[in-house]
């Protein structure tokens, strides 16, 4: 990140400026075969060149390619599967074989499909279950793309629920020597854009439940750990997300893999802005768009066509073109490049303008994406019957987990357009500590509650679903307290913290993505002890009202305060007024006027009238002692592998301390380091790797990483005065 330029032995061999795109240079005049080589990097990421945290250095992996003259090209397979059904498939495979030779080469190309198993590996003695050969003639220094099709017969098709993948296997020989293989991973699958009834996947109906991300591993920064980002998916996934946006760059090919695997459709973004700039350095205008849209626009969908999981690509976010309607140049070139590159595709890009609902754009797009326009779906529909539309973001709900302020108000008030009130406190936010409310109900003036969103897909069936902004804490962007006094290091939109821990957001959204999973979640926590009534204060003091939410996937809920019943209630769906929920939200259930009294919350909740799922909260009494829970207790000794250690301070039954925020100490002893450690509190500004760190509202987190190498056993330990310690072994393999 960012204008790579590589130097092989002192000579410039090339580069290439956008920080998120994948490329290759060849090193091959350059090298010194058998000696010692130089290969030196220089990479410059300027100042105000992103609106987000976009890291530095070489934050993605870097391969050293080896080939003969005679190989298949960089990205050089591209597979369809034009038909398909349960009985046969047809499997469609371009193939550019290059020729660096000083002569032509005559070679032949065979194409072999494997079943992958569920671990992505293919079983080599197993034979083929399709092949095809051709002939090809090559230049010297040319070369040749060859088309093959295959025929599948009783193929697994890929979708969210079954993500079945297949390996094409590409061979080279001259001579009868094989000079080249090549693996492309891809499925076989159907999608359907429906304008009128969303998207489907071999006939099947997915709703996109999708979140937006930037491509941050929170403490770990943006350089890319293939085991934080797949805690990161799995942590979705049981959320009941199905669909990731790459917003608003490229992501790294493994988020690619891992959606293959896991079943995730994506939305694969190209670009934050076009013709004109958000940042004086950032991609647009002159600095880079100008020159480098076309190669960056090929370069990600060559890499990436060939992956199952993705359904639409999308030319970008919020470009301020979008107001120029169907007169947009930028748009129409734009889309063309990527009808080019792959027809299979739709076209989309992320509008928040309210013209560009009715002003032509939307016909330069296959697909029209909106931010935050719960209420213009079924309009839309009107205007556009034939045009496949979703929300691109949704919500920028904001909010710090474990933070509570009364009275509870809203939705939305309290942040006025997303800029801070500076030393208020109200029932949103804090203005002096800056942090907000996590009642799930406040958002910038842009944007809506969950709940408004929800209603807004409920009540069109053409809308093909959202992706919810975001589903990470990020490093960057702190709304509603952006700008020069900054006091927070990332965002408060995720519905998961910057350490990965869950927001009680994340169980509105699983509530809601997950009907079929029986869960209930009580919010706020029940230590309130300056909320309870004080019969012996002059003059004596009545409880005040604590109001308790409850999302669950029921439909009915009853409310236990130590054992009484608060009511048992309905979930109601409310009509939205003038965009707001009328103070109402639906989806989830409300008991607004409970008096506070320490002790047990539950909730008892039923779906058609049947018990479902219970939740329970409790007084917690003082902090007495740290727990420490690995989230995988063996891992590898690559020295990649890492464990997520959850730190808990509790109290002497081992209920959670919520509003706990004692000093930690953590340290390792064995085979093992330290290599960050977090709270997800946005407003910590501790660097990362200090092993020192404050609990946020009970927890923190300390992320450890074998030496590479190494075998054993690493020792964490946590200590804070006053609290017993605590130790938890993870082993190595
Ligand atoms: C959108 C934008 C995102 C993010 C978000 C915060 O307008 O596309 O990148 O800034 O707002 O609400």
């Amino acid at each position: 990140m960012s204008y790579s330029t590589v130097w092989c032995n002192g000579q410039i061999v090339g580069g290439w400026p956008y920080g998120y795109a994948s490329w290759r240079v060849d090193l091959t005049p350059f090298v010194k075969p058998g000696a010692d080589n130089v290969l030196a990097i220089r990479l410059d990421n300027p100042p105000n060149s992103s609106r987000w945290y976009p890291g530095g250095g070489i934050y993605r992996n870097v391969w050293l390619t080896k080939t003969a003259p005679v190989h298949v090209g960089q990205w050089g397979t591209y597979i369809t599967t034009p038909e398909t059904s349960a009985t046969s498939a047809t499997v469609t495979i371009e193939t550019e074989s290059e020729n660096d030779a000083k002569s032509d080469a005559s070679v032949k190309l065979t194409t072999a499909i494997f079943p992958l198993d569920a671990s992505g590996h293919f079983n080599k003695s197993k034979p083929p279950i399709a092949t095809a050969e051709a002939s090809v003639s090559i230049k010297a220094g040319a070369s040749v793309s060859t088309s093959q099709t295959l025929r599948v017969a009783n193929p697994k098709l890929w979708s969210p629920k079954t993500p079945v993948l297949y390996m094409a296997l590409t061979t080279l020989s001259q001579d009868g020597k094989v000079v080249d293989t090549y693996e492309t991973h891809f499925g076989i699958r159907t999608i359907k854009y429906d304008p009128n009834n969303g998207l489907f996947v071999n006939g099947e109906h997915f709703k996109l439940n999708g979140v937006c991300d930037h491509h941050d591993l929170g403490a770990l920064g943006t350089a890319l750990n293939v085991r934080a980002l797949q805690r990161q998916l799995e942590m979705l996934h049981d959320m009941g997300c199905n669909a990731l946006r790459t917003s608003h760059n490229p992501p790294a090919p493994e988020l690619l893999e891992f959606a293959d695997e896991m079943g995730f459709l994506v939305l694969d973004e190209a670009f934050d802005t076009w013709g004109q700039n958000k940042r004086p350095n950032d991609y647009g205008g002159g600095n880079l768009f100008r020159l480098w849209h076309e190669p960056d626009l090929r370069a990600l969908i060559r890499r990436d066509r060939n992956h199952p999981s993705i359904v639409l690509w999308s030319i970008g976010n919020e470009i301020a073109e979008q107001n120029q309607g169907s007169n947009s140049v930028i748009a129409k070139e734009l889309a063309g490049i990527v009808h080019a590159e792959d027809p299979t595709r739709p076209v989309t890009a992320a509008c928040n303008d309210f013209n560009a609902m009715n002003n032509g754009f939307s016909t330069l797009l296959d697909a029209m994406g909106f931010n935050y326009k719960p209420d213009n779906y079924i309009r839309f529909h009107e205007l556009y019957p034939n045009e496949f539309f979703f929300s691109t973001e949704s919500a920028s709900t904001i909010s710090s987990r474990g933070e509570y302020f009364f009275p509870v108000v809203g939705p939305g008030f309290g942040t006025v357009n997303g800029r801070s009130r500076n030393g208020q406190r109200n029932g949103s936010q804090d203005d002096t500590v800056h942090q907000m409310s996590s009642y799930d109900l406040y958002y910038p003036g842009w944007a809506t509650s969950p709940d408004h969103e929800f209603f807004g897909q409920d009540h069109s069936q053409a809308v093909a679903g959202e992706f919810v902004w975001t589903g990470f804490d990020y490093i960057g962007e702190p709304t509603p307290w952006g700008g020069r006094n900054d006091t927070s290091r990332s965002s408060y939109f995720g519905i998961i913290d910057l350490a990965g821990f869950p927001k009680d957001r994340f169980y509105l959204y699983q509530a809601h993505w997950r009907p079929d999973f029986p869960m209930a979640h009580i919010l706020p926590h029940w230590n309130w002890p300056e909320r309870a009534a004080d019969p012996k204060a002059n003059p004596p003091k009545a409880a005040l009202i604590t109001p308790v939410h409850v999302y669950t996937s029921g439909d009915e809920a009853e409310l236990f305060l130590n054992g009484k019943s608060l009511g048992r209630k309905k979930k109601v769906f409310d009509t939205p007024n003038n965009s707001q929920l009328n103070g109402q939200p639906a989806y989830r259930i409300r008991w607004d006027d409970v008096p506070y009294e320490p002790g047990e919350l539950k909730v008892v909740a039923y779906k058609n009238g049947k018990k479902w799922a219970t939740d329970t909260v409790k007084t917690a009494g003082a902090a007495k002692k740290l727990v420490l829970e690995p989230d995988r207790a063996t891992i590898s000794g690559d020295g990649h592998d890492i464990s997520f250690v959850t730190l808990r301070i509790v109290d002497r039954s081992g209920i959670t301390v919520p509003r706990s925020m004692n000093p930690i100490h953590f340290s390792v002893s064995g085979a093992g380091e330290i290599i960050a450690t977090d709270n997800g509190d946005p407003t910590d500004l501790t660097a990362f790797p200090s092993t020192d760190r404050k609990a946020f509202n009970g927890l923190a987190m300390v992320i450890v990483k074998a030496k590479r190498g190494q075998r054993g056993t690493i020792t964490v330990t946590a200590s804070s005065a006053g609290l017993e310690m605590a130790k938890t072994k993870i082993k190595l393999k």
